[in-house]
């Protein structure tokens, strides 16, 4: 069965999309470029309102921004529901909000790890579930969640075990998504990236700092958060409806080095 018919007026929620310097925002701005009306959700109003007032001018499509932390279930019900209310029907949803944890496992503690969990695994359910409710009654929708390579290799570019195993998770709720709602039309796939220089790696990564992070990557570079935001809008896009239950990395070839 094909997917419902691609609506030429569509919307992309992006939770974390905010972040100036952020895969978020890159893709909101990709997306909008593409005609998608874009929806921010992340921690500041502000952030959200200028980034959305931003890409708005930029691109001119519908925009919005809400504050939101994603892991209050009602404040995420009363923002999706403000962009449903507001914005064209809601076809994509990128789950980009996250915090890293740069701790090493011996180190870790019971409130850390839920800390990284609450944020980056109850979050997106949180999110997931609530703007699936519509994706289920449009018979259409596409998720994507970002995992990253640390799940995948324990760690080794900045965030260590708690990040590692909540990205992880991701990857199970994921195919979970894929495997409950694929019968209607909704597809889930998470994107898994190496080191991109955003906020989440502790700060600008200097010139050292980024060489020494190229070390072993096949292609002698970390990535560029525009080559992320493409494979997210791929994903997301009318032509990826057999794509599902996969995990796309994104690292220069660092998973096998
Ligand atoms: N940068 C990398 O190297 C890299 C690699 C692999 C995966 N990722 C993932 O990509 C995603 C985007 O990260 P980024 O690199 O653009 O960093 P970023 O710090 O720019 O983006 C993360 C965003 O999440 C938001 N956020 C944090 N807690 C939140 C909450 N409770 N509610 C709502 N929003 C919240 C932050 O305000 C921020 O805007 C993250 O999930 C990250 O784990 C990044």
């Amino acid at each position: 069965m094909a997917d419902a018919a691609f609506p030429l007026e569509r919307t992309a929620i992006l939770t974390g999309a905010a972040s100036e310097r952020g895969i978020g925002r890159a893709t909101a701005d990709l997306l909008a470029s593409l005609g998608w009306a874009v929806a921010i959700l992340d921690l500041d109003a502000a952030a959200c309102a200028e980034a959305a007032a931003e890409i708005a001018r930029r691109h001119g499509v519908p925009t919005l921004g809400v504050g939101v932390d994603v892991t209050d279930q009602a404040a995420v019900d009363r923002a999706v529901a403000k962009v449903e209310a507001e914005l064209p029907a809601v076809v994509a949803l990128v789950n980009l909000a996250g915090i890293s944890s740069p701790t090493d496992f011996m180190e870790e503690t019971v409130a850390g790890w839920e800390r990284v969990f609450k944020v980056n695994v109850t979050g997106a359910f949180i999110v997931c579930q609530r703007v699936l409710a519509g994706m289920v009654e449009r018979r259409l929708g596409r998720v994507v969640c970002l995992s990253s390579i640390s799940a995948q290799r324990g760690g080794g570019t900045y965030s260590k075990s708690a990040y590692s195993s909540s990205k992880a998770a991701l990857i199970g709720m994921v195919r979970s998504i894929a495997r409950e709602l694929g019968q209607y039309g909704i597809t889930a796939n998470c994107v898994a990236p190496g080191a991109v220089d955003t906020d989440i790696m502790g700060g600008t990564l200097d010139d050292e700092r980024k060489a020494q992070m190229a070390q072993g990557i096949l292609v002698g570079r970390i990535g560029d958060r525009d080559e992320v935001a493409a494979l997210i809008a791929f994903l997301v896009g009318d032509k990826a409806g057999y794509v599902t239950a996969a995990t796309y990395d994104i690292n220069g070839g660092l998973q096998i080095s």
